[in-house]
């Protein structure tokens, strides 16, 4: 029945896999390393062309049905909304740090950090949020007519990383991320 639910759940589980990732390579900045930017890029271009664009969305007409369903508020949609943008605007400040870098403008490498971290934790909390409180309210919620409905009406784009097209277009975080599964 909740089919979507099942995607957006294997969604979270890839993210977090990116998410540890990025860790590792702020970890390492942090050590002073310096790390491949060009990498950390590629990370934050597939949250900004899946998570932003198509798995916050879909979770969106997911949230919209609920508040349609019943005149009952729920706080913790409005929140996750809300976060959903904050997550956009954070992901795209970073990743203009980093192709300053990249360019080889003067930025501090501190700053660059903190804003990594800040990514890494507000995404976290927000999958975690969402596994918690929303999916099982919408479990509970909505009924199989409204599943069906969603289905046919949510964008079902192919996660381009993990996805069978995502060694092509991000070749290099998918191979890091193979190394990182060895380990
Ligand atoms: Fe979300
Ligand atoms: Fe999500």
């Amino acid at each position: 029945m909740a089919e979507l639910l099942d995607r957006l759940t294997q969604d979270h589980r890839h993210l977090v896999r990116v998410l540890d990732l990025l860790d590792d390579l702020l970890d390492r900045f942090h050590a002073g390393d310096e790390p491949d930017y060009e990498l950390m890029c590629e990370m934050l271009e597939y949250i900004e062309s899946y998570a932003d664009q198509v798995h916050h969305p879909n979770e969106e007409d997911i949230f919209d049905r609920l508040r349609a369903h019943t005149d009952e508020r729920y706080p913790v949609l409005d929140r996750l909304t809300d976060q959903h943008l904050q997550l956009t605007r954070i992901n795209k400040q970073f990743r203009q740090s980093l192709e300053g870098i990249v360019h080889e403008e003067v930025l501090r490498r501190d700053q660059v950090e903190v804003q990594g971290r800040e990514l890494v934790e507000a995404l976290r909390e927000h999958l975690d949020l969402e596994e918690r409180e929303a999916f099982p309210l919408a479990r509970e919620r909505l009924s199989a007519g409204d599943w069906e409905r969603l289905l046919a009406t949510t964008s079902s784009h192919e996660d381009p990383l993990f996805g069978p097209a995502g060694r092509r277009r991000f070749h290099t975080l998918c191979q890091y991320l193979t190394e990182r599964d060895r380990l």
